[in-house]
Formats: structure tokens, sequence, C-alpha cells
């Protein structure tokens, strides 16, 4: 009964519900359960199925199953399929692939039992989390029997830095990493790897793709050796990020260059000496002559000799190399209309279809730009017939809302896997490409881009781990539906109550076509600021520089052409059908066209609507959306842990206060640039706004911002007189009646500014700006809004907002806007 109080202890812990259980949430379950557990073998992952299995049914029922190593009635069975044929001799077992598992009701002395197996021992354990997802899921989906994964890569990317820190990570400091080395407590790296076995994920990189060399360096080799313990029991195999120059900067050759036999003996060195420490190491993955990363072209050499290279040294331990498909030229001539950032990774690597080693595959971006609200399909992953290939998904979400905005990708990812490329005028969907099943190649399957930290919940909201969710559960099987992961996701995250799923699933699916809706339209990217934080609006910051995220656009058009016929060229890199259909403005879907197509504001969608028109009403409609959000999660009040339900309330209303600010900056340049207004007048206008810089103003001091469409009228009041306060105030010019006031200001990250906003002498709100948003300037990353409800209002009433400065944060006001209230 030792282990029996162990438990009673983390579950009675884990019921703070800060969100860190994620989808393991074992609680208590109307049913039966097995009484015993027999554990066939001692596989490392067959203990911790056991482990699981224990831990989910003391949660369920709170009873412990006892332990037992012979067959017996009303079990649960574990054991790899040759102990199970041992055990059981005459049992016919269906073809099982490795990791594919086998859960059946069989007959013990006339009471049913549980089978699970699989031909090793990775996959009894992720036969026991299907069963512990078949029971929790209370029947949202039909229960699972026998399943293979799609593929044998199932991987997520870390990219944490070694000083702790993680690249597009929005969900705290790294689990891994600390001041230059592996953190003492790896609790949570193995709870991690836990959560990735759950959902079937088998490898895991651990450091940032930009990487530094001396993850490679034989003194900090047995620290990362570590990290590969924590995640062993759970099957899940630890990768490195390798830098190209590693052996020059930490071998101490003079060159890194691949044909040289010196390089070559460094890397194979290396190779055995990780495999020492890490026997079951996965390998690595490189970026290379990419944004500034050293690689081949040093030496004049090609990616498929970079990537031979540690392929070859990885091979004899059973290990792989994956090669970043993401090249491309960011000091690209933006004057020249024939260059393209989206031909880049066609054009370097396709050529070089065959060349690559067997035991290395090219990891490809989903879209030909980088991780957009919307792009087409890479042109890329329908080119390699002679090369493994791994699908690059982005599950930390740098350009769709950094957790803050509420953003289900799965729906997005679905669309590029069911995408049918048509290679050789035949039925080539995504998912088959880049499982190596249309070509039959050895490797392939997908990896995401996961960035989990230190946040108790691991991405910061706990609605964004539906991504960590859906996208191991796609890694698996692709046919998936984006709906039904949804479902499944949030009966195990929040209930199986019919009203939590519908509502939680609801909200999800709605997200991703909201999000998109409210920011870049028609396939021109996200739209946001692509040179700082990559999160709020920033148009213009994509052109005229070599990044190559071009719009092109003019005061008379806009959108990049793409054609063969008149453009860059790009669109001849897709299958012949799938080119006719984009060379075609006819043909191009509306939410593409721009990718493709550079069209006249006036030019008609398919919609019926121009495109200028269509920018207005999207952007209104979607923001409108986002607005209902918080009063659709609203319904779970009470239905829900008040914990989870406060924090996502939290983000939910932040969301739809920063919708507003996307609104308005897409609407007010596109106005401005066109020059065409919105038929439905609407942008442009803002009933009941009232600038702060028209506001009588006691201490503030009006300041531009930039870009001018973060701000509304493009200007916003700092108080820049610390430690005294400033006021704006104006007199309310409605009628009498109740209203909502909603304070537009700005939260920068540098200090905690102090707001408080009245009406005559009545204060109605006071509140601190101490959200950590990702700038510390003047703009759309750091515009957020105050709103009170209900407020009784008389003409003449005097609104006023007291400002007071601290440190960098000067209490920047944009607007205040007033709205009859219809709370
Ligand atoms: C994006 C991202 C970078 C990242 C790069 C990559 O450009 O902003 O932080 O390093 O992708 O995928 O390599």
């Amino acid at each position: 009964m030792k282990f029996a109080a162990g438990l009673i202890v983390l579950v009675s812990i884990a019921r703070a519900e800060t969100g860190q259980e994620a989808w393991l949430r074992y609680r208590p379950l109307r049913g039966h359960f097995p009484s015993v557990v027999v554990k066939l073998g001692n596989a490392p992952e067959i203990d911790a199925a056991q482990r699981e299995i224990w831990r989910a049914i003391f949660g369920f029922s709170g009873k412990l199953p006892g332990e037992i190593d012979t067959l017996a009635s009303d079990s649960l069975v574990l054991g790899t399929t040759g102990e199970v044929k041992r055990a059981l001799p005459g049992i016919v077992l269906p073809e099982l692939r490795a990791d594919g598992f086998l859960l059946r009701q069989i007959d013990r002395e006339g009471r049913p039992s549980v089978l699970i197996t699989s031909p090793n021992g990775r996959g009894v354990l992720y036969g026991a989390f299907a069963w512990i997802r078949n029971v929790m899921d209370g029947g949202v989906v039909p229960p699972v029997e026998a399943s293979n994964p799609a593929a044998p890569i199932r991987w997520v990317n870390q990219w944490d830095n070694l000083d702790g820190a993680i690249e597009r990570g929005y969900a705290g400091r790294s689990i891994f990493f600390e001041n230059n080395n592996v953190v003492a407590d790896l609790t949570r790296a193995g709870e991690y790897a836990r959560l990735l076995a759950s959902v079937g994920i088998n490898g895991c990189t651990v450091n940032n793709v930009n990487a530094n060399p001396r993850v490679l360096a034989s003194e900090f080799l047995p620290r990362v050796a570590r990290i590969a313990e924590a995640f062993r029991p759970w099957g899940v195999r630890l990768s490195l990020s390798a830098d190209f120059a590693s052996p020059k900067t930490i071998g101490g050759l003079d060159t890194f260059d691949p044909l040289d036999t010196r390089v070559i003996d460094w890397w194979q060195a290396k190779a055995d000496e990780i495999y020492k420490l890490i026997p079951d190491f996965a390998g690595f993955v490189l970026k290379a002559d990419s944004e500034g990363r050293v690689g081949p072209s040093t030496y004049g050499r090609t990616h498929a000799q970079a990537a031979n290279l540690l392929a070859h040294a990885l091979k004899p331990h059973g290990g792989i190399l994956i090669y970043r498909g993401f090249v491309y030229d960011h000091h690209a001539d933006w004057r020249n209309l024939k260059n393209d950032r989206a031909r880049a990774a066609y054009d370097n690597f396709q050529p070089l279809d065959g060349q690559f080693a067997e035991n290395s595959a090219i990891q490809v971006k989903p879209g030909p730009i980088d991780f957009q609200a919307r792009e087409p399909v890479s042109p890329l992953i329908g080119a390699l017939k002679n090369t493994n290939q791994t699908l690059e998904l982005q599950i930390t979400q740098e350009y769709t809302g950094q957790q803050r905005h509420l953003c289900y990708l799965a729906l997005m990812w679905k669309q590029v896997l069911d995408f049918d490329l048509r290679v050789d005028n035949g039925r080539t969907p995504v998912k088959d490409l880049a499982a190596g099943r249309t070509f039959r190649r050895p490797l392939g399957g997908m990896v995401g881009v996961a960035n989990a930290g230190s946040d108790a919940n691991w991405l910061g909201h706990d609605l964004a781990m539906a991504n960590l969710y859906a996208f191991g559960r796609l890694s698996w099987d692709p046919d998936l539906s984006a709906e039904a992961i949804a479902e499944e996701w949030t009966s195990q995250t929040f209930g199986s109550d019919k009203r939590i799923v519908s509502t939680v699933s609801g909200l999800l699916m709605d997200s991703w076509p909201t999000y998109e809706g409210y920011t870049g339209p028609l396939g021109l990217g996200t739209l946001t600021d692509i040179l700082h934080g990559h999160y709020g609006p920033g148009i213009e910051s994509a052109e005229r520089n070599g990044w190559g995220q071009w719009i092109r656009a003019d005061h008379e058009g806009i959108g990049m052409d793409r054609t063969v016929a008149t453009g860059t060229g790009y669109i001849g890199q897709y299958p012949a059908e799938v080119a006719r259909r984009y060379e075609s403005v006819k043909e191009s879907p509306d939410e593409l066209v721009l990718f493709m197509h550079h069209l006249p504001y006036t030019h008609l969608l398919h919609s019926g609507k121009t495109i200028i028109q269509h920018v207005y009403d999207s952007h209104y409609a979607a923001a409108e959306e986002a607005q209902r959000f918080p009063i659709r999660w609203r319904a779970l009040d009470g239905l829900i842990d008040p914990e989870r339900f406060a924090a996502v309330m939290k983000r939910l209303e932040y969301q739809a206060g920063h919708a507003i600010v996307w609104r308005d900056a897409i609407c007010s340049w596109f106005l401005r640039e066109s020059g065409i207004p919105d038929a439905q007048g609407r942008a442009g206008h803002f009933p009941g706004r009232t600038e702060a810089e028209a506001m009588d103003l006691d201490g503030y001091a009006i300041k531009d911002v930039t870009p001018w469409e973060d701000a509304s009228g493009g200007k916003a009041v700092a108080c820049e007189r610390a430690p005294k306060s400033c006021a704006a105030s104006f007199a309310f010019q409605g009628a009498a009646g109740r209203y909502d006031i909603a304070v537009q200001y700005f939260d920068v990250n540098a200090g905690d500014a102090r707001f408080k906003l009245s009406v005559g002498q009545q204060v109605l709100q006071a509140w601190t700006a101490n959200d950590h948003l990702p700038t510390t300037a003047l703009n759309g990353d750091s515009s957020t809004r105050q709103t009170v409800l209900g407020v009784k209002l008389q003409p003449n009433d005097v609104i006023r907002i007291e400002g007071s400065p601290d440190g960098g944060d000067s209490a920047a006001i944009d607007y205040v806007e007033v709205k009859e209230s219809h709370d």
C-alpha cells in the first residue's frame, strides 16, 4: 500500500487545477475497472504503462488494482505480442507495425479481461493510454481497437536555449536548461515525456534549431544524457539540434567542410561518444545556410553533402538526421519583381532529390513562407520522390496569437494534410507524401515545434493544449477529424458533460477562422510586425526589406504575382493540375488569391465582393465573433473548476480587445492605401470613440505611434512626468442611459503603470497594467483594453482616466469608447 499512499498525495496535489495535468486528468468516473493488472515482461515502457493504468484506475475509482504476473480474470493484461503468444498459446493477433497496438476483450474464467499488446514496449504504453482515453472520453468517440501509427517519425522540436530562454516560446522558461546547464530537477521533463507519449509522440529535440554548439561538447553531453534518462520510460527518444560548424567551434579543427576527412571523422567520433551516453539517441536536427546559420555553402558544398555527413555518422547506431528545408535568402532584393522567397525551399532542395542518405529526411514547413495564419501548401512536399521528408507543424503560436489568442490549429493542419497535390496527376494528399507512403520511402512523419515551458499549464493558455494534443493525434492518424480531436481532448481535459464538450469544442473549431478573419486576409500572411515580435499588426514591416514576405501593396492593388506568365514563376513549382488552378485568377480560391496574384482592390472575388469590401467585412465579422468568445465561455461557469474557468476567461477577454486592435489596424490601413471607403461606412468611423489626444489633458503629452495603424488616429497620449500622475478627461455627449466604457491603453513590458477610470467623483475601476505583452513600445503589441459594463451616464458627465507611470511604462492611452450597454 506504499504505492497507493504515494498516489493519493499525487492526486490531491494535482487537484489544484493549474492545468498541469493537461488531458491526463484522472477524476472519479462511474464504471467497472479491472481489479488486477497483469504485466508480462519487463520493458521500461511496460512498467510505465502499468504505473499509468494504476494511476488512472485509482483516479477513476479510488481503488488501486492489484499486481500479478499470471493471467487472471477481471484483469488488464499488458505485454508484447511475443509474451502474449507465450502466455496464451493459440491466440490469433493481427499484424501490427512497430509502436502499433491492440486492445481486445478476452475471456478469462468467464469474466472479461482487457488485453493490451504491441510488438514493442512503447506500443504497449500507447495501448495503455488509448485504453485510458477510451474510458475518459465518455463515449464521445468510438473506442479504438487495433491501431498503427501513420509514420515512424512523430517528434516534437523544442526551441530551448541553453540559458533557459525559449525562442518563440510563450509559456515561461525552459524545462530542460537554465544558466547554460541542464536543470537539476528533471521531474517536469519526465512529465512532459509522459504527455507526449500519451498521444504517441516518440521523439523530442530539446534544443533550439539555432543551435548553440556547446550542446555537443564532451563536458555537456553527460548532462544532456540525464534528459534522455527522464524521457526513457515514456519511449520518447532524445534528439539534438546541431550547429554545422561544430567541428571548428568546439572540435578545434580549422574547417567544417563536409568533404574533409578530419570533419567526417570528427562527426563519427561525436556520434560514437553520444551513443555511449545515450544508447537510444534519436539523431540530429540541422538548420544550415538559413537565417544567418552557417552551412555547406561556406565550402561550395550541397545540402545533401551536409546532411549525409551527419547521417553517415549516425547510421551505425540507428540514428537519423533531419535537415531543415527552411532555407532562403533573407537579404533578397525587394526591387526585383522576380525575386520570391516562396520559391526558395523547392529551388534549394528539388534539384537534390535522390541524393540524401536513407537515414535522413528533409523537414518541410507546411507553407512556402513561415507558419502564417494561411499559406498554400509548400510545393516541395510534392517534389521529393526519392528523399524522405517530415512535415514541420508549429504548435507554438508564433504568428497565430502567441497563446494569448485562442487559435485551434488542427483545422488548419487538416487542410494541409488533406490537400491533394496531384503529383503525376494522381491522388497524393500531403498526409501520404509526408508519411512516406506515396513513394514508399523508409522514413517519414510529422514534427511539431512545441515550445512547452515552465508555466504550470505548459503552453500558457489552457485551451492551447488542444494544439499539442491534436498534433500528437494527427501524427499518429492524420485521418482523424479536427472536430473529433477537439471533442475527445475537451472531454478528457474538462469533463464529458455534453454542455462542456459542445461549448469548448465549438470555441476551438471557430477560433482559427476567426483569427484569420481579423488578421491577414486572402492569403497575404498574418500581416503582423515581422521585424519585431511577430504578434500585433504591422502591415508594411513586410515590405521593402530583404526578408521577402512582400505583399506588394500600392494605391491601386495588392498581392504578389507568382504566376508563371507574368510573375515570379512560383506557381510552376506545383504539379500541373494544381499549377493550372493557381495560375488562373478565376480558379484561384479566394483565401489564397493574393498569395498568387497582384490584383486591384476592386477585383471581384468568387464571393461576389470586391477585395476591399471583403477586407472590411471579414475584419468586422471576425472581431465581432471574438467578442462572443468570452460570452460563450461564460456558459461554463460552475460546470468546470473556477481556476481554469477564470484563467481562460482572462485570455478570451484580452483576445476580444486585441481583435479590435487588429480590425482597426487592417481596415484603417487598407482604407488609407486604397482610398476606397467601406460600403457599410464602418472603417474609419468609430461611433462613441473619443481619441485620447482630443481629451482635456493634464500632464499627458501627445505621441505618434509607429506603425500609425496600430493606434486609433495614429496617436496616443503618454505620461512622462513620473512620479507624478497625469489625467485625460472629456464630457460625455450622449443621452442618459446605461453604457459600457472601454479604455484602450498601452501595457508595455517595462513597468506596471496604474490607471483609474472615474465618472464625476465616482471611481469605476482601478487597475494595474501588468500583463506581459511582447514589447516596450507603444504599438499593436502593447495596445489592450479595460471595459466596465453597465455604467449609468448623464449628458455632460466627466469621464476621466488618471494614469500613474511606473518605470518605462508611461500609462499611455489610445482612446475611450462609450457604447450602449446590452449587459
Ligand atoms: C521563424 C522563427 C525563427 C525560427 C525560424 C526557423 O523564422 O521566427 O525564430 O528560428 O522560423 O524555423 O528556423
